[in-house]
C-alpha cells in the first residue's frame, strides 16, 4: 500500500504531468534524444527514508547540478582560502554560460556559473609532486583520470550508490563545447586559472556527464541538508561549514537568474541542470531530486520546477516559513503545589513548612531539540520568576538535541552566582545537557545557596527540590 506521503506526491505529479512547455536542450546534441515525457519526484527525509513518484530510477545526466558537488569537493580538498583566491561567491544575474568576472578581481563571480564551476574543477587537478604540470596528450590523460576517479568517488559517496558516467553525453558536448573552451581560456589569460585550460574543461564535461537519478538527487540533498552526512549510509562527505557554505551559495546562485524569483517562491537552496534535474534542502530535514528534461528559459526544468514550487507551499517547506521554536520549547511552567510530595520522611515542622511553601520550587518543562531562540526564552521566563522562586526544577526529559549554544547558556543560568539566586535541580535522563548522552552525574549540593544538582530521575529531583528548600529556609534562618 502507499503510504500517505507518496499519495500526496502522486497528486503533485498529476499537476505537473499536464505541463509540456519548455523545449529539451539541445545544444549537447546527445541530450536532444531523451524521452521528453519523462518525469519523477524524490524526497529523502532526515533517517534516509527515500519517498518517490515517477520515473525515479531512471537515469539522466547530472550536468550543472554537478558544479554545486564538485565545489564542496574542492572546499575540501584545497580549503577554504585557496577556492575563495579563485572563485567570489556573490550572484551574477547572468546566465549559466555567461562570460561573467568580477572586474576587480578577475575571479569568477560564483561557482554555479561555468566560469566558476570550470575553475573549481581546475583546483581539483593536481600537478606531480614536483608541480610540474603534463604537456602532452598521452601525459595529461592518467592525470585527468585521477582527479575524475575522486570526483566520481565523492558524488557516489554523497549519493550513497556507485554512479558512473554516460560515455555518449561526454563525447557529444566535448565535440560542441566551445564556449566553455573559450571561458577557460579567457580566464588562463587574466593570469589565475589553475590548471590547463583544455584539461580542465574535459574534467567538468566528465562531471557533467555523470549519470543520476531523481532517488540519488534527493538523497545527495539530504546528505547536505544533514550536515554534510549521508543519513543513509552514516558517511561524513564534508563538514557541517562546508555543507553551509555550498547551500548558501546555491541560495544565492544556484537558480541563475532567475534565482531571485527561485527564492521567493520556492525558498530552498537548490541547483538544476540541463539534463532536467533539479535538486533541492531544507537545511536540517530534507532532499529533493525531481525531474523532467523539458527546460525553460533560464535552462530548469519547466515541470521540475512547478514541483518544487508545489512542495514547498503545500508542504510548508519554504526556508523562512516563521518557525514556532521558541514558543514551543517551554512546554509547561507551574509551581510545587502540583507536584506530588517526594515519599522521603520528614520531620513535622519540615513537612509543615513545605506544605507552606511549595510554591517557592518552580517547574519548567522542556521539549523539543533546543536552539538559541528557545533556550533565550528560557533564560528571561526564569528571570521574570526569579524574586518568586528558591528551586528551579528544570524537565530535559522531553528534549531531544541540544545544540552548543543552547548547552552553553542553560550552563551559564545554572552557574549564575547571585545573592540569594535560586537553586537548580535539573532532569535529564538523557544526559542532553552534557552533551554526550552521558549518565547524569549524582546529585550533588554546593552549601551556601547556590545548589545545582542534576538527576535522571524525576521522582528523585522532587526529593531534591524539597531537600534544597529546607536547607534554604534553615540557612536565612
Ligand atoms: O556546461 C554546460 O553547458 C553543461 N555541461 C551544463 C549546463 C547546465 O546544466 C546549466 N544548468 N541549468
Amino acid at each position: 500500500m502507499t503510504s500517505v506521503v507518496e499519495q500526496y506526491l502522486a497528486r503533485i505529479e498529476s499537476g505537473c504531468l499536464p505541463l509540456d512547455a519548455g523545449a529539451v536542450a539541445d545544444y549537447i546534441p546527445e541530450l536532444a534524444s531523451v524521452d521528453a515525457t519523462t518525469f519523477a519526484v524524490s524526497l529523502v527525509v532526515h533517517d534516509g527514508h527515500v519517498y518517490s513518484v515517477g520515473d525515479s530510477t531512471l537515469e539522466f545526466t547530472i550536468q550543472s547540478i554537478s558544479k554545486a558537488l564538485t565545489y564542496a569537493l574542492a572546499l575540501r580538498d584545497r580549503g577554504v582560502e585557496v577556492v575563495d583566491a579563485h572563485i567570489g561567491v556573490e550572484p551574477s544575474g547572468e546566465a549559466f554560460n555567461e562570460i561573467s568576472v568580477d572586474h576587480r578581481t578577475r575571479r569568477p563571480r560564483n561557482p554555479m556559473i561555468n566560469a566558476g564551476a570550470i575553475t573549481a574543477t581546475a583546483l581539483l587537478i593536481r600537478p606531480d609532486k614536483d608541480g610540474q604540470q603534463p604537456t602532452t596528450r598521452e601525459e595529461w590523460a592518467p592525470v585527468l583520470d585521477t582527479a575524475f576517479a575522486s570526483i566520481l568517488e565523492f558524488y557516489s559517496g554523497c549519493a550513497g550508490r556507485q554512479l558512473s558516467m554516460d560515455r555518449a553525453v561526454y563525447a557529444s558536448e566535448m565535440a560542441t563545447g566551445s564556449r566553455n573552451r573559450a571561458i577557460a581560456y579567457m580566464l588562463q589569460s587574466f593570469g589565475v586559472f589553475p590548471s590547463h585550460p583544455q584539461a580542465a574543461v574535459d574534467l567538468y564535461v566528465r562531471q557533467c556527464s555523470v549519470r543520476v537519478t531523481s532517488d540519488d538527487l534527493a538523497v545527495i540533498g539530504s546528505t547536505f541538508a544533514n550536515g554534510g552526512v549521508n543519513p543513509r549510509t552514516g558517511r561524513r562527505m564534508v563538514d557541517g561549514q562546508i555543507a553551509r557554505r555550498v547551500l548558501s551559495v546555491m541560495t544565492t546562485c544556484g537558480m541563475y537568474d532567475g534565482a531571485g524569483d527561485w527564492v521567493t517562491t520556492v525558498g530552498l537552496p537548490a541547483k538544476s541542470g540541463v539534463g532536467g534535474g533539479i535538486l533541492a534542502v531544507l537545511p536540517g530535514q530534507l532532499g529533493i531530486g525531481v525531474f523532467s528534461p523539458r527546460l525553460d528559459e533560464h535552462g530548469n526544468s519547466v515541470r521540475g520546477v512547478r514541483a518544487c514550487r508545489l512542495l514547498s507551499e503545500d508542504l510548508g517547506l519554504h526556508m523562512f516559513t516563521v518557525a514556532r521554536e521558541s514558543r514551543v520549547t517551554i512546554r509547561s511552567v507551574y509551581d510545587g503545589r502540583e507536584l506530588d510530595p517526594a515519599a522521603t520522611e520528614r520531620s513535622v515542622r519540615d513537612a509543615t513548612f513545605l506544605r507552606a511553601h511549595r510554591e517557592r520550587i518552580r517547574v519548567l518543562e522542556l521539549q523539543g531539540d533546543l536552539t538559541f531562540s528557545g533556550v533565550e526564552s528560557v533564560v528571561r521566563r526564569v528571570e521574570a520568576l526569579q524574586n518568586r522562586t528558591d528551586v528551579f526544577l528544570i524537565d530535559l526529559s522531553r528534549v531531544g538535541v541540544v545544540d552548543d549554544v543552547s548547552r552553553r547558556l542553560l550552563v551559564a543560568l545554572l552557574r549564575t552566582r547571585r545573592d540569594g539566586a535560586a537553586g537548580w535541580v535539573v532532569v535529564d535522563p538523557d544526559g542532553v545537557l552534557s552533551g554526550h548522552g552521558a549518565p547524569p552525574r549524582a546529585p550533588d549540593s554546593t552549601p551556601g545557596g547556590d545548589d545545582v544538582a542534576v538527576t535522571s530521575s524525576s521522582a528523585e529531583a522532587v526529593e531534591i527540590a524539597e531537600t534544597m528548600l529546607l536547607g534554604r529556609a534553615e540557612r536565612s534562618g
